[in-house]
Order: structure tokens, then C-alpha cells, then sequence
């Protein structure tokens, strides 16, 4: 048996310093699972003399991430220090060194995930990521393992904390967009520069992992169709609730007739479903397979212990690895080549807000347009509007082709009686009301 296991850090931030108190602190609870102790004798930081609120034998703190990763007596190699393309590099060295790779880094993954596990089978290693998505949900271990045996068919996530905060305030208090924004940067929740969680492009990360791991397919980045909340206003808000939804940045895989959709996008969903009462920071995963049916994960997305403990998770499993000396063997090749839905195949209902002139005939040519490409409606509201003799027109649609509703957007916009397309988005099974 191993006497002990050495584990060296790349980072040593919010998550690093929760990696090192899990380990300190829950080291009985590792001993038993794994036979013999586990240190973490390297941790390679930026800078030596930043003040911590964990302590840290200097010795072990080092500069030099080379000192981790090409270091002999190290076993593990845990990174918790993002970014992508230097990140990837010293990924690439440590398992071509031998060394297993745990990562909570879903922006390398979304990117470098399929060639960083081949690398890492190649050479015998484990390359592990549970905590890159819904931090700690252990989302990506309920797919490759509790439904390995199941055909899933559907993921739809709320996979980004940020925003599923503003939008529930904005939901729940009727405020403006940029208010709860700037609150959420206050509490620490978004970032000073909020873009990649705003605009959907954190979800479509951790969507191209999901999706590549539940449909067995190696998906892209660049499939992943994204558009973020940054343009969602109260309005859109009040007539998704008076219609018996709520909006929700929704990141959704789907397959059908062994074809794939990935996207990231607002969302009306009917208020009773599950995701629907996911509220503040929290994450949620909605997995459907044809076997189990629906299943859903919930829990912190984010944050230094939840995500910590998905990291060491990670730890323990290539730990038992070793000590059955099977590591690298449970690396998971997609067996499907890539296959995605045209704008034909793509399904949808969808909700439309448009400013038309209040005159005879603007409904009139606003129905014959939906209805020319075959589209029906299934709710429409119509208010008139203090201002400029307009109308607002608000519609939730039949389900129609993602190619249907490109064309109609297209002509709508240049119909004479429509004065603005306010908004539109997805919407997900029926509304309450
Ligand atoms: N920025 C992410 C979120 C947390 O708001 O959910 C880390 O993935």
C-alpha cells in the first residue's frame, strides 16, 4: 500500500484555499475512503506574500508552477487557477508527466476538454472536472455514472449563478436590470466585468461539457447558440407572469433522431416547472432520460466550499484509481460523431413582445405573416400603449421551426404597421394561466 498521497496545487484563490481546508480538515474521512494520508506539499501561487485567510507552511508555497508539475514526488496535480491558454500548457506537461489532473476550470474544459482526456488516457491518467460545472453539483458524475446505462435526452440547466440572482430579483422585486446588476457586483457575485456571465458565454461552457458528456458526442463551443439576459426588462418580466411563466437563462441539449441542439438562452418557463422555483444564486440540472425520465440536481453553483468539495471528490476517485491501479481506464470517448439539428429540426414555442401603430389591419397583417409560414398562436395579448398611437402585441406561438421563426422575424421587422420587435425568446411547455 501507498504510504501517502502527494498533491501539488496550481493556484491558490477562493477554491485553492477550500481545496487545502477540506483536505486538512476532513483527512480522517480521506484516510478511511482511500488507505493512507494525503498532503498537499506544492502550491504554486503568483504571488508569495498575498495575505490568506488559510495558513500555509511557506516552504510549500513556490512561483514556479514547473515545481508542481514536473515535480517527481508528486502524485496529483490540482488546478484551481483559470484562464485558458497557459493553464492548458502546464495541464498538457503534467499528464505527459504522469501526473493526474483534477480541474475545476469549465473555461479549458469548453475548449481543450476533448484532447486533454485523450492525452491523459494515453498516458495513464485521470483527468477529472466535476467541479467545473454547477460547482458543487455533482452534475458530471450523475451523467457518466448514475445514468451511464441510460439514453438522456434532455439537460436543461440553470448553470450560472449570476444571472439566475438578477433575474430572480428582477422577477420577485420588479426592479431594473442594471440596479440588480450593480447589486450583485457589490455582494461579490458579478464580476466587475460581468460579460461572460451576463451574456450567456459561462453557461455555454458548461452546456458544451454537459451536452459532450449526456449525448456522447463531442460538442463545440462555437455549437452552443447563446444570447444572454442583458436585454430582458421588467416589461418582458410582468407579461411572462400574467401569461403563468418565469424567464430564466436556460441552457439547453436536447436530442432527437439521434441529432443534437445546444443553446443558452432566456427562457419562459411555466412556473410549475422544477426549474422554474430555482431562485437566487443557486444552479439546477434537469436531466430527462428515456429510461429514468426526469431526474434534477440542485445545489450551490459557486462559491469556495461547495466548489471545493466537488475538487476533492475528484481527488478521492483518482485516489481509489490508484489504489486498484486502473487510472486513465474510465476515460469516456465520445461514441457518437457530431450530428446537429438544422433551423428546420430545431423545435420551439416562442414568446414575441412587438410595438405595432394602433390602425385597422396591423393584427390582421401580423396574423397573416405566422400564418403564411404555417405558424399558429397559442396566447396573444393586446394593450394599447399611452404613448405615440402604439399597440403592444404579445404572443406565445404553437411550436415552430427555428427556421419558420428566423424568416418571420425577418419580414416582421420590415412590416410598415410593426414599429419595434421589443423581444422574444424561448419558451419551454404551457404556461400556468
Ligand atoms: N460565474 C459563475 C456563476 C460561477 O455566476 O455561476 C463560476 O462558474
Amino acid at each position: 500500500m501507498v504510504k501517502s498521497i502527494s498533491v501539488g496545487l496550481l493556484g491558490l484563490g477562493t477554491v485553492g484555499s477550500g481545496v487545502v481546508q477540506i483536505v486538512e480538515r476532513h483527512q480522517d474521512k480521506l484516510i478511511h475512503q482511500v488507505g493512507c494520508p494525503v498532503e498537499i506539499t506544492k502550491i504554486a501561487v503568483k504571488n508569495l506574500n498575498k495575505q490568506r485567510d488559510i495558513e500555509i507552511d511557506p516552504v510549500k508555497l513556490t512561483t514556479d508552477p514547473y515545481e508542481v508539475i514536473e515535480n517527481p514526488e508528486i502524485d496529483v496535480v490540482i488546478e484551481v487557477m483559470g484562464g485558458i491558454e497557459e493553464t492548458y500548457n502546464h495541464v498538457l506537461k503534467a499528464l505527459r508527466n504522469k501526473k493526474h489532473v483534477v480541474t475545476a476550470n469549465k473555461d479549458l474544459m469548453a475548449v481543450y476538454g476533448a484532447e486533454l482526456v485523450k492525452v491523459a488516457a494515453e498516458n495513464g491518467c485521470d483527468l477529472f472536472y466535476e467541479a467545473s460545472v454547477a460547482g458543487g453539483i455533482p452534475i458530471i458524475r450523475s451523467l457518466t455514472e448514475g445514468l451511464a446505462s441510460d439514453r438522456i435526452k434532455k439537460i436543461m440547466g440553470i448553470v450560472n449563478g449570476t444571472t439566475n440572482y438578477i433575474l430572480t430579483k428582477m422577477t420577485q422585486e420588479g426592479r431594473a436590470y442594471e440596479e440588480v446588476l450593480a447589486e450583485a457586483q457589490s455582494l461579490g457575485y458579478a464580476e466587475a466585468d460581468p460579460t461572460a456571465d451576463v451574456e450567456g458565454l459561462d453557461a455555454a461552457r458548461k452546456m458544451t461539457i454537459l451536452a459532450t458528456l449526456g449525448f456522447s458526442m463531442p460538442i463545440d463551443l462555437d455549437d452552443v447558440k447563446v444570447t444572454g439576459i442583458s436585454g430582458i426588462t421588467e416589461e418582458d418580466l410582468e407579461y411572462s407572469k400574467r401569461l403563468g411563466y418565469t424567464i430564466k437563462l436556460i441552457g439547453i441539449a436536447s436530442k432527437d433522431h439521434d441529432k443534437v441542439e445546444v443553446s443558452v438562452q432566456p427562457t419562459l418557463l411555466p412556473n410549475v416547472h422544477p426549474l422554474a422555483s430555482v431562485n437566487d444564486v443557486f444552479n439546477a440540472v434537469y436531466v430527462y432520460g428515456e429510461a429514468v425520465g426526469e431526474t434534477m440536481f440542485y445545489g450551490p453553483g459557486a462559491g469556495k466550499l461547495p466548489t471545493a468539495t466537488a475538487v476533492v471528490s475528484d481527488l478521492v476517485a483518482v485516489m481509489k484509481n490508484m489504489g486498484l491501479g486502473v487510472n486513465g481506464s474510465n476515460a469516456i470517448m465520445p461514441q457518437y460523431p457530431k450530428s446537429l439539428k438544422s433551423a428546420d429540426e430545431i423545435l420551439s414555442k416562442y414568446f414575441m413582445r412587438i410595438h405595432v401603430k394602433d390602425q385597422a389591419g396591423a393584427l390582421s397583417e401580423i396574423t397573416t405573416l405566422f400564418s403564411n409560414y404555417n405558424v399558429s398562436f397559442e396566447k396573444i395579448l393586446q394593450l394599447p400603449l399611452k404613448k405615440r398611437e402604439l399597440a403592444e402585441i404579445v404572443i406565445v406561438t404553437h411550436k415552430a421551426s427555428q427556421k419558420a421563426y428566423n424568416d418571420i422575424m425577418d419580414t416582421l421587422m420590415k412590416l410598415d404597421v410593426v414599429y419595434k420587435v421589443k423581444s422574444s425568446y424561448r419558451v419551454e411547455g404551457e404556461g400556468t394561466l
